[in-house]
């Protein structure tokens, strides 16, 4: 696949994977051009650990079931609040977060009260952070694989410029997986909900072994994309993105776009403008 049209299919996997284990010589590609990732001072601060043994599976999804569950009836809602979207409307104005388009229509009515200091305990009563949490183990249950990061401790310090390089080398990393994984007609989701909870994440650092040098930092699952995944109960998108005039300006922060540029043509998306929902 040409590398344009990976970027311009790259998108993240919320539903199932085809049952299909990932080809080894998929994994050795995944990795080796991982491995090309630019890095500060080419320190590669990164390691992978790959988990396709079925037990692992079970054990990592009942964790991360179990983690979107609790976070639905805690603080979740109130900590990410600002990047929910739940109509049309707010979806195409704002052209960011993530846009909760698919949902039983009994829970509509609901929706008004997501922001609600009590949202969590509602969501419980309802059932919804149950649905949630089992879907999540679902997922990651019938994973083929998935994919740790860690970093290197010795890079990864909080604070210090080194911490912010290995981040930025880390988002340059994860990318590379992402365009490859769809140049293989694969999917991946980031699952980052069991790494929300600090106890959890424990867990799975011990059962991955991974040493105390290294931070878990990342999770995802990654699999073949299958022709007829249904979309989840709850589901999102986030196709939007903002325009080229506000995502960029030339010489100077916010001066109007050149006239060349503005109406330069789009070779990522010449049929439809870049920022159209799909
Ligand atoms: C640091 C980070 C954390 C993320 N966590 C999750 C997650 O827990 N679950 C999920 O489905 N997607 C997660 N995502 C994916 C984003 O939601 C997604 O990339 C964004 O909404 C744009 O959608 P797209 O990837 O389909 O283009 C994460 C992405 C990043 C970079």
């Amino acid at each position: 696949m040409d590398l344009l049209d990976a970027i311009r299919r790259r998108r993240t996997t919320n539903n199932k994977f085809a049952p299909d284990p990932v080809k080894p010589e998929h994994i050795r590609l995944l990795i080796e051009a991982a491995s090309r990732s630019p890095s500060h001072f080419n320190s590669q601060p990164w390691r992978f650990v790959i988990v396709r043994d079925k037990d692992k599976l079970a054990a990592l999804a009942d964790l991360a079931g179990a983690s979107m569950k609790e976070l639905m009836e805690g603080e979740f809602f109130a900590r990410y609040k600002r990047y929910f979207r739940f109509d049309d409307q707010e979806a195409d104005g704002k052209r960011d977060g993530i846009y909760i388009d698919h949902m039983p229509a009994v829970l509509r009515p609901f929706i008004k009260q997501v922001f609600t200091p009590n949202i969590g305990k509602l969501l419980g009563t309802f059932g919804v952070s149950k649905m949630l949490g089992g879907n999540q183990a679902e997922i990651v249950r019938e994973s083929p694989l998935i994919l740790a990061v860690a970093m290197n401790k010795e890079e990864y310090k909080p604070g210090e410029l080194a911490g912010l390089y290995s981040t930025i080398s880390l988002g340059a990393v994860i990318q590379t997986f992402w365009l490859v994984t769809t140049s293989l007609n694969m999917g991946m989701q980031f699952i980052s909900t069991p790494l929300e909870v600090p106890e959890r994440k424990a867990l799975i650092a011990e059962m991955l072994k991974i040493p105390p040098t290294f931070e878990l930092v990342a999770l995802f699952r990654m699999g073949y994309k299958a022709e007829d995944a249904k979309r989840n109960s709850i589901d999102w998108t986030s196709s939007q993105r903002k325009p080229f005039e506000e995502l960029a300006s030339v010489e100077e922060w916010g001066a109007a776009m050149p006239g060349d540029l503005a109406q330069a043509e789009s070779i990522l998306f010449p049929e439809k403008a870049p920022d159209a929902r799909d």
